[in-house]
């Protein structure tokens, strides 16, 4: 029977080593991670990670073909495959801060392997990681002297959260890169065999090391530079009679741009789209290419700017001040149906708030505790409330800032009975329906389009 083991038992790879396990019975899976807490929520019924579907799949596999553990080194020394999904932040000190990734999670995981492993193992890059790593890798591993022979291959993740279990299920490709050496080949298609299970051939695409690595960055480059892009014109709406939502689809409809991922919104967050593209700019300057850098570079500031604007926006419709008044924020999370909250645009938004003096209350149906880490500095000044009736008690303003579906059930009505006059309502997703809550008696600002206002 082969053994897959995954190190790192995050966003990334919990639930995928769960589809893994779900879809191939005749193989056994082991997760394992450092974090004992976390391996303990895996364990329960209490998931440490929100995302539709996954109880389902965990369920169906956990104590079948899929464990949970802390035991590292056991589970190296049994693995033929070992993934590799351990966090790979942005580097914040020495060469490199700000924009590097920090691989020092990656070469401890290397390390380890190679001191626990006596069997030859095909080691998979899960974890997005700088171009030419499995290079590193692929020196590291193979520096020992036990005589086990190490293939490494990078097979990057390309599941967006909130549909993880949907991406995992149905993916548009899965990408394998390796050496075209005998070996390499032989441990690209024990990859391929483990996806064929319930991917189509078709869609399995295999590519060398470096294209593959080069290729994860670049896909969250693109996307991330449509938001932005998209973005950068609801400023331009904004300030023409232009609406954001009318361009988008005009634009979409042309096959050529296509539909997708042209939403503008209060800006993008994640862990991955800035990092990544932090990645690539590190990336082109050490190899000389500065323009290539500062092309990339500008994604980010973008997404920067719409954060901010959207502060601006607030206090000068607010008649230039907030100190002191009581402002709701609806959602905290970085996108929908997550309970994380890495690089959210609400956590500049609530500190960009909070130095006007404003009175900042937090409500989010799964994101209320990492909101309360990410602002543990300035906890004292924040509120975190679940409901969001009680959030918007006596607000002057509501800033929707997360796309929950639960925000367009509410009774907007009540909402408004409850808030001080004059009521504002800033949706920076465009999610709500602003003609709805203008005729409540709201003033409603959302993104990329026309006010609509009483005073
Ligand atoms: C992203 C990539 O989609 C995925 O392929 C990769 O593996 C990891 O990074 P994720 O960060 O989970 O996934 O979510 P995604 O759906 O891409 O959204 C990223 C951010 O962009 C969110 O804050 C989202 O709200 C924002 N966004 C997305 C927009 O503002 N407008 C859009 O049209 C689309
Ligand atoms: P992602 O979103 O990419 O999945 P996370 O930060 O959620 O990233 O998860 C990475 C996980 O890797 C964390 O749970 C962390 O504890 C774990 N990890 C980091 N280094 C090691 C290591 N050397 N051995 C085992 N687990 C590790």
């Amino acid at each position: 029977m082969t053994k897959i083991l995954c190190i790192g038992a995050g966003y990334v790879g919990g639930p995928t080593m769960a589809m893994i396990a779900k879809k191939n019975t005749n193989v056994q899976v082991t997760v394992v991670d450092i974090n004992q807490q976390r391996i303990d929520a895996w364990n329960s019924d209490n998931l440490p990670i929100y995302e539709p579907g996954l109880d389902e799949v965990v369920n169906e596999a956990r104590g079948r073909n899929l464990f949970f553990s802390t035991d590292v080194e056991k589970g190296i020394a049994e693995a033929d495959i070992i993934f590799v999904s351990v966090n790979t932040p942005t580097k914040t000190f020495g060469h490199g801060a700000g924009c590097a990734a920090d691989l020092q999670y990656w070469e401890k995981c290397a390390r380890q392997i190679l001191e626990v492993a006596t069997s030859d193992k095909i080691v998979v890059e899960k974890s997005t990681l700088p171009v030419r790593t499995a290079a590193a890798m692929e020196r590291i591993l193979n520096s020992g002297r036990n005589g086990a022979h190490f293939d490494v291959l990078s097979n990057p993740e390309f599941l967006a959260e909130g549909t993880a279990i949907a991406d995992l299920d149905n993916p548009d490709r899965i990408l394998i890169g390796g050496h075209s050496t005998p070996e390499g080949k032989k441990a690209v298609q024990a990859l391929v065999d483990v996806y064929a299970a319930w991917v189509p051939q078709e869609k399995i695409i295999t590519t060398n090391l470096w294209s593959s690595e080069l290729s994860k960055l670049t896909a969250n480059a693109f996307l991330a530079q449509r938001v932005s892009s998209i973005n950068s014109i609801s400023a331009l709406c904004e300030a023409t009679e232009a609406d954001v939502g009318e361009v988008a689809y005009a634009i979409g409809t042309d096959s050529r741009i296509g539909p997708k991922f042209l939403k503008a919104s209060v800006g993008f967050g994640g862990s991955c789209f800035k990092k990544d593209i932090l990645n690539l700019v590190y990336l082109c300057e050490s190899y000389g290419l500065h323009e290539v850098a500062e092309y990339w570079r500008q994604v980010v500031k973008m997404n920067e700017y719409q954060e901010r604007r959207f502060v601006d926006r607030m206090l000068k419709e607010m008649f230039n001040t907030i100190a002191g008044k009581r402002i709701a924020l609806f959602g905290f999370a970085f996108k929908a149906d997550t309970g994380d909250t890495r690089e959210s645009p609400a956590i500049l938004i609530t500190r960009e708030l909070l130095e006007e003096n404003a009175e900042v209350v937090i409500t989010d149906p799964q994101a209320l505790k990492h909101a309360e880490q990410d602002l543990a500095d300035v906890i004292d000044r924040v509120v975190f409330e679940p409901d969001p009736y009680k959030a918007a008690e006596g607000a002057h303003a509501v800033a929707l800032l997360t796309e929950w579906k639960e925000y367009k059930e509410l009774d907007y009505q009540k909402i408004f009975d409850r808030m001080a006059q004059p009521a504002f309502l800033f949706d920076g997703r465009n999610h709500l329906d602003h003609q709805e809550l203008f005729g409540i008696g709201y003033n409603v600002y959302s993104i990329g389009k026309a006010p609509l206002k009483h005073i």
